[in-house]
């Protein structure tokens, strides 16, 4: 079976091919990033266009890349959200379009649904059940996977998404966007302790997360630097201060999903997480959740858990998710439209 992935949710347009005896063969992916950099965030117009000019030629390179025809494919999957409506839209019009064309079966699927099954791609893929912490720009929130098609809401953050603490927080300091990566590097070189955030929600009895705090906390303490080094709001900050801020922020976003991959990992009794989303991408969340142990009881031995992450340039958004979750749908019998010509977008 050979399955066309579409997905733009937001600012990647990705096109892949994913074939359930070769795998992936075919993964065009073209970012975004340049073009929203100076707005410090993704512009919705700007990115719908995008889309519409790249749609096109991916397609023409992935078809390239895989060495097959336009033919040979039996389904074609698409993001059908949640993401920025008039994005989903160029890619929904697109995949149903050549669905149309071709006559071929076509598949809208959630978009989280393609992160979650993300790590089954790689090449030693997690077996069922796992916990799913889907951890990204738009969504924090941990999932029970039983199979395909068969996921269960854990909890999730009440307010703003990891990720999107990570922006905003490197927007605070004056990072471009998204600021998820450079922060994360700047951390490494930061001192731990020399700046403390809270851990809101750490030690509640449920899967709920809260992350929007957090940047109020980093607000105030770059106040109170600049108070204190007598700079004006429009100085940058000494490099030092800016890379122990952002060590002490990554530190408690960390802590954060750790302890709360913990409870979800003994809240279900499965002992396998998946960490799925750009925040997987994380180099100390990786190193933490890569080494997890649980304790059901104070006097219960320790238990590993196995932890899978998707292959690295998977993490963020992409087409090869949706063409392996389409794949997936397939080949468990989930029931696929003809096409027809409506279609429908579900931006939330
Ligand atoms: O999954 P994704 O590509 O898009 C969606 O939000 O659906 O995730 C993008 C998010 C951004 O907020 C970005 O800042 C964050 O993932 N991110 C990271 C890292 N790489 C990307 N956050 C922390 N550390 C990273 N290394
Ligand atoms: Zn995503």
């Amino acid at each position: 079976m050979l399955v066309l992935g579409i997905e733009t949710s937001c600012d990647e347009t990705g096109v892949a091919l994913y074939d359930t005896e070769k795998g992936l063969i075919a993964n065009q992916l073209h970012t975004q990033m340049a073009l929203h950099a100076e707005y410090g965030g993704v512009v919705p117009e700007l990115a719908s266009r995008d889309h519409i000019r790249r749609l096109v030629p991916l397609t023409q390179a992935a078809f390239n890349e895989a060495g097959v025809q336009y033919a040979d494919i039996d389904a074609i999957a698409y993001t059908q959200g949640p993401g920025l409506g008039g994005a989903l839209l160029a890619g929904a019009a697109y995949a149903n379009a050549l669905a149309f064309a071709l006559n071929k079966p076509i598949l809208p699927v959630h978009h989280l649904e393609g992160h979650l099954l993300s790590p089954l791609l790689a090449d030693e893929p997690p077996e069922f059940p796992f916990v799913a912490l889907l951890v990204s720009g738009g969504h924090t929130q941990f999932m029970a996977v039983r199979g395909v098609g068969d996921y269960e809401l854990l909890g999730e953050t009440v307010d703003d998404a990891a990720g999107e603490a990570f922006d905003k927080t490197g927007k605070l300091l004056g990072l471009p966007y998204p600021a998820g990566a450079i922060l994360s590097q700047y951390a490494k070189l930061g001192q731990p302790e020399t700046f403390h955030f809270p851990r809101p929600m750490l030690h509640s009895a449920d899967l709920q997360m809260s992350f929007s705090g957090l940047k109020t906390a980093v607000l105030t303490a770059v106040e109170k630097t600049r108070a204190e080094l007598g700079l004006s709001p429009h100085d940058t900050l000494p490099e030092t201060v800016r890379n122990d801020i952002c060590r002490a922020f990554q530190d408690a976003v960390v802590d954060v999903l750790v302890a709360k991959s913990q409870r979800a990992l003994l809240q279900t009794g499965f002992r396998t997480l998946v960490v799925a989303g750009g925040v997987g991408a994380n180099w100390k969340l990786r190193e933490i959740l890569s080494h997890l142990q649980v304790q059901a009881a104070p006097k219960s031995p320790r238990e590993n858990v196995k932890t899978h992450f998707p292959p690295l340039p998977l993490c963020t958004d992409n087409g090869a998710m949706m063409a392996f979750a389409g794949a997936m749908r397939l080949q468990h019998g989930v029931q696929v439209a003809e096409p027809s010509g409506q279609f429908d977008v579900k931006p939330r």
